[in-house]
């Protein structure tokens, strides 16, 4: 793992680490627009991802939200799709060989209404092999707490992040909500919770009407708004957090082509992931791939690492506006 391939050998020199897992290259693909990664096979060559980063986990199985639970908006699409997943056991036993057969690492996403649904989620997929990482979606609300999400409070955030990270045999990623006030409470809470790296934007809450009906388009009259339409507040966000960790970041947020990626590593993301763009095109992290090789080619960088966090700025901090 982290070799280039043969073909690649001969071009610039892709590989970022995040933590201790080394990637081949920064291109991942975001939870939930990817599947379990078998969907898109015939479609693009998988062995060429950074990573894999699969569908949400939870401990027992989803059905999700009643339809219609997609909608396309400007830039971008809104989902409620409610978290439909097959529950942790059925992915370990119908998922996970698959998955573990292919030659990049595989991160899986959990999520859970309570600490103690994160905390057995964790146990159950410690040592399954195949396993490179878990990434740990804090947008769900917990039960516990009367619904509050565990993203947006830095407390909940610091201790759902401690129990995966106790429980957990492989490299802990923590996926913020940006659906608060300021995120950067939220990154330092999940780095002094354990996280070895954090990855953000989840979606963005948002709603649509029909106008002829006068009702909302979504049958659970909020999802969230994902694609380019969010892209600048993703990079935003991107920004302040790495300028206030040093673990690694990871940038999520409407990224479509090589050059979005770039900007992400620019405000100082180690790796992206490539979310709702698979609807669009289903070889857009591939292209993404090529198209950093492209880049650091025509730039002869000896790696791409020397661009995360090589943003120029005229003035050091910003100012209001
Ligand atoms: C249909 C759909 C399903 C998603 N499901 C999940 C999920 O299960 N877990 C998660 O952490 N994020 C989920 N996301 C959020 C994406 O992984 C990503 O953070 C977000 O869409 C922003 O990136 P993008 O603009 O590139 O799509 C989902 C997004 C979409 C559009």
């Amino acid at each position: 793992m982290g070799d280039l391939t043969p073909k690649e050998k001969s071009l610039p020199d892709l590989r970022v680490n995040i933590g201790s897992l080394e990637l081949a290259n920064p291109v991942m693909t975001a939870s939930g627009t990817f599947g379990y990664a078998k969907e898109f096979e015939n479609l693009m060559n998988l062995h060429r991802l950074g990573a894999v980063i699969v569908k949400g986990i939870s401990l027992h199985p989803r059905v999700g939200n009643p339809p219609p639970r997609i909608v396309e908006t400007a830039c971008g699409m809104l989902n409620a799709i409610g978290l439909q997943n097959v529950g942790v056991d059925r992915f370990i036993s119908e998922k996970m060989k698959y998955l573990a057969g292919l030659d990049v690492p595989v991160i899986v996403n959990i999520l859970g209404d309570s600490l103690a649904e994160y905390e057995e989620i964790t146990k159950r997929l410690a040592g399954v092999p195949g396993v490179a990482g878990i990434e740990v979606n804090i947008s769900c609300p917990n039960v516990k707490k009367g619904g509050v999400a565990f993203g947006t409070d830095p407390a909940m955030a610091a201790a759902v992040t401690s129990v995966v990270k106790k429980k957990a045999k492989v490299p802990v990623m923590v996926k913020l909500s940006p659906n608060v006030s300021d995120i950067t409470v939220i990154a330092r809470a999940v780095e002094d919770g354990g996280a070895d790296s954090i990855s953000l934007i989840n979606t963005l809450i948002g709603m649509a009407i029909d106008l002829k009906t006068k009702r909302p388009v979504l049958a659970n009259v909020i999802g969230g708004l994902s694609g380019p339409a969010i892209k600048p507040v993703a990079l935003r966000m991107v920004y302040q957090v790495a300028k206030v960790v040093s673990i690694p970041v990871i940038g999520i947020g409407g990224i479509e082509s090589a050059e979005d990626a770039l900007e992400f590593m620019l405000a100082g993301a180690t790796a992206v992931q490539i979310g709702t763009a698979n609807f669009v095109n289903p070889r857009a992290s591939e292209e993404v791939i090529d198209g950093l090789y492209a880049y650091a080619t025509a730039e002869k960088l000896t790696s791409i690492r020397s661009l995360i966090g090589a943003l120029q700025t005229i003035s050091p901090q910003p100012q209001a506006f």
